[in-house]
């Protein structure tokens, strides 16, 4: 079976003039994602469950789980040296280094170290999400803001791993998607999904439906649709909700389906961060045929003004999402962004 660092090795081959700096850059990633689910797989029995007592700059509780891989997937990165900044859901500034190596790296990384950390006492499924952009300040300096507050369209790569009932590195980097699970006998990622497409059409949603109420008119119109008896379209669908983005979409990227996270009145830009969670998973969403938007524009088209941005999301199945536009569009035009 091909290795996740076979595959690179042959992706980078492609690539006239490469480096090796990006391969090494996603090796660092996997040596953290290896730590990361050895601690998660021993998560009952040892110190690690439970909150750390701090809380982010969303104003979420960290738990210990979010710090720990926080830290690993920082340590990798810094020590790889391929990358010069990180913006990470966990800490408030930009992360960058002292280190002339890393300051020469060509990346930065923005990342969602523990997505879906709700559902660590539970052994429930959860993911790590990671964003890769070519710097664009000098090389020589730590990387700046600027560098990370780019729009999804100019991603080098982008992926997750998800800590499930095994654990797969799912990543593009722009030539389809691809899944890797991890042989835990040997410590390596094996290839197991090539060339992941999600259905065009699905009959799964997924939606924090206690928060109906506060949905905009165009979300419930299309909820309705969805629970509607029509045989020939699939209809009623089902509903199927895990509050782990990451595994949501895992599900939703094999069988077919839509997430969505909608904004509300009060909170119109909804809950999920566009750098390190809307943006990779659109990217992957696109690379496998899917669609992602923010109810009426693509997310891989917003500018990001700030590193813990928010944007409303429906990511999944194409005709899925069109859907959704569609009743958003037609029901929710008060939602929609200033041009
Ligand atoms: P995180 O654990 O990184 O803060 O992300 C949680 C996110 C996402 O994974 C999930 O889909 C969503 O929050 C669930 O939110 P609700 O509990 O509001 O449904
Ligand atoms: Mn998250
Ligand atoms: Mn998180």
């Amino acid at each position: 079976m091909k290795t996740l660092i076979e595959f690179i090795n042959e992706e980078q081959a492609h690539i006239p003039n490469a480096s090796g700096e990006f391969t090494r850059l996603l090796n660092d990633i996997t040596i953290a994602a290896k730590i990361v689910n050895r601690e998660i797989n021993k998560a009952g029995l040892g110190d690690i469950m439970g909150y750390e007592g701090k809380q982010n700059i969303q104003g979420e509780d960290q738990k210990k789980l979010d710090v720990f891989a926080n830290e690993q997937f920082i340590e990798a990165l810094k020590h790889g040296g391929q990358c010069c900044a990180i913006a990470s859901e966990e800490n408030d500034e930009l992360i960058t280094f002292s280190n002339k190596l890393s300051n020469n790296g060509k990346y930065v990384v923005a990342m969602d170290p523990l997505d879906g950390s709700s559902n660590i006492e539970v052994n429930v499924s959860i993911g790590t999400i990671f964003s890769i952009f070519k710097r664009k300040s000098e090389p020589g300096k730590p990387g700046t803001n600027e560098d990370l507050l780019q729009p999804g369209n100019q991603l080098v790569a982008a992926g997750y791993v998800i800590y499930g009932s095994s654990t797969m590195l799912v990543y593009s980097t722009g030539h389809g998607v691809n899944g890797f699970t991890l042989d835990t006998s040997v410590g390596l990622f094996l290839m197991s999904h090539p060339n992941m497409k999600i259905p065009e059409g699905g009959n799964i949603y997924s939606i924090n439906e206690a928060n109906y109420i506060y949905f905009p008119e165009g979300v419930k119109e299309y909820l309705r649709y969805c629970r509607e008896d029509d045989p020939k379209t699939n209809r009623p669908y089902i509903t199927r909700y895990i509050g782990s983005l990451v595994a949501d979409f895992h599900r939703n990227l094999i069988r077919g389906g839509i997430y969505m996270y909608p904004g509300i009145r009060k909170n119109p830009n909804g809950k999920l961060r566009l750098l390190y969670e809307n943006v990779p998973v659109a990217f992957l969403a696109e690379q496998a045929g899917g669609k992602a938007s923010d109810g009426f524009r693509r997310i891989l088209d917003i500018q990001p003004e700030e590193l813990h941005q928010r944007t409303p999301f429906f990511v999944g199945s194409k005709h899925m999402v069109e859907k959704a536009e569609y009743f958003m569009k037609y029901y929710s035009k008060e939602f929609a962004p200033e041009k």
